[in-house]
């Protein structure tokens, strides 16, 4: 789904959103197209007390959290961890080919917009092995689930990450309006 505009009034209120199973975590997205520009956007909303894969592509990406609370973490293959808190109006930018991963500690679902380089610029490498450039829930370092756990309960909140999707990479979200047609 593609929202084509010149102004877009409220991202923390759009709810013309898509079902979108790549990430994980049951996510929703909408594409965001400026009207002749090159400018390009996508936002993604998912529940509270899940979070999604790890993923990394090119630079030129800046992340801006339209509502929400929780975290990422972001790190280069090999490296050390970055932890980055959010809140509504927090900005980020994930770094060239680093990884990272969005997570959702607070009650409400959690929206990030991302604002992609201009259209003829790429953030992509398609030359690079897709399934190395995402990192799915069973093989995942222990620590992303057990850091993720840990701040769930200093809040007193427990994980809704189904323990079916740490055994089977294939693991499918049911979404919510799945039978709406
Ligand atoms: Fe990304």
């Amino acid at each position: 789904m593609l929202w084509y505009g010149n102004f877009f009034p409220d991202m923390a209120a759009w709810d013309r959103l898509e079902e979108s199973s790549a990430r994980g975590a049951g996510g929703e997205r909408v594409g965001v197209q400026f009207v002749n520009s090159s400018m390009r956007a996508h936002m993604s909303v998912f529940a509270p007390r899940l979070y999604k894969k790890a993923h990394r592509h090119g630079p030129g990406v800046m992340i801006v959290i339209p509502s929400g609370e929780g975290y990422s973490v972001m790190w280069p293959e090999g490296g050390e961890r970055v932890v980055i808190p959010w809140h509504e109006a927090s900005v980020f930018v994930p770094p060239n080919r680093w990884f990272h991963q969005h997570f959702n500690v607070g009650g409400e679902p959690a929206r990030y917009l991302a604002f992609h380089l201009p259209r003829g610029l790429t953030d992509r490498n398609e030359q690079v092995d897709r399934s190395a450039d995402q990192i799915e829930y069973p093989v995942e370092d222990p620590w992303i689930r057990r850091h993720f756990e840990a701040q769930l309960a200093q809040r007193g909140l427990t994980t809704l990450m189904p323990e079916a999707a740490y055994q089977d990479p294939d693991f499918r979200w049911a979404f919510a309006d799945e039978d709406d047609g």
